[in-house]
């Protein structure tokens, strides 16, 4: 799973045993050599859903860590793009990235449950950090999202099927829910990664109840599960006026 670059099992401990924000601070190094970074196939899918959905003018990377999901921001807005993460580590590799020609790219730092920013954007993306955010917290993240669209702008975020109950990556994320559950039963400050708690439905209403219009689109290059819906989808939620 871990690239000989990746972190060490001690590392990967002391991260754990962490805050989300000091977590990602400590990993930040050696992110791009985790699987925890978005894979490219994933960022590319989405970009070429989102690309006839566009151009759009102004992207915002919610929760960008290093900066996956900027250069899906470059091939979609003509504008500006902006990273934000509450993560200093993070941010101080993403700054580092060089970047493809394309929009002027900006990084802040801040929390994603209280943005500092006006309805600027007409695109959000995020990849990878749902997890991070408890059932709880979704109604004021994705109010948040909604207050930085400009009207008629889109959330859009891929989410993968879950796994077939019973099968191997289902018993692995059940596996690791539980086990991220003790930890945070037992120790101080809790580390927030749940992998089985953002479902679509849920999210679906959720987005609806925050003045969304929401559409799936199947990402098709992930393929069919034996029922014949996609593994892969693109959430893409559009501001209601
Ligand atoms: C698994 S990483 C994903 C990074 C990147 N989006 C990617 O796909 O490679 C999750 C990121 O979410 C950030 N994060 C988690 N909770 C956050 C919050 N409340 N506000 C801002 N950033 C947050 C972390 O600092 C981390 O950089």
């Amino acid at each position: 799973m871990f690239s000989p670059e990746g972190p060490t099992l001690r590392e990967l401990a002391v991260q754990a045993l962490s805050s989300v924000e000091r977590g990602y601070d400590l990993l930040a190094p050696k992110f791009d050599h985790t699987p925890y970074r978005t894979p490219d196939r994933v960022l590319d899918a989405v970009a070429s859903a989102l690309e006839p959905m566009g151009p759009f003018g102004t992207g915002l990377d919610l929760c960008c860590g290093t900066g996956a999901g900027v250069g899906v921001l470059g091939r979609v807005c003509g504008e500006r793009v902006t990273g934000v993460d509450f993560s200093a580590g993070m941010l101080g590799v993403a700054r580092k990235r060089s970047v493809p020609e394309g929009p002027e790219v900006s990084w802040v730092r801040a929390d994603a449950r209280a943005l500092p920013f006006g309805p600027v954007f007409d695109l959000v993306v995020s990849f990878g950090a749902f997890g991070h955010f408890l059932p709880r917290e979704l109604p004021g993240l994705f109010t948040q999202v909604r207050s930085v669209l400009r009207p008629g702008g889109c959330f859009a975020f891929p989410v993968g099927a879950p796994p077939r109950p019973g099968s191997r990556a289902y018993w692995t994320l059940l596996g690791f829910d539980t086990a991220m559950r003790v930890r945070n039963a037992l120790w101080k400050p809790p580390f927030v990664m749940y992998y089985r708690t953002f479902r679509l439905g849920d999210v679906g209403r959720e987005l609806a109840r925050t003045g969304f219009r929401v559409d799936l689109h199947a990402l098709p290059g992930f393929g069919l599960r034996p029922d014949g819906s996609p593994r892969a989808r693109l959430v893409v939620a559009r501001r209601l006026p």
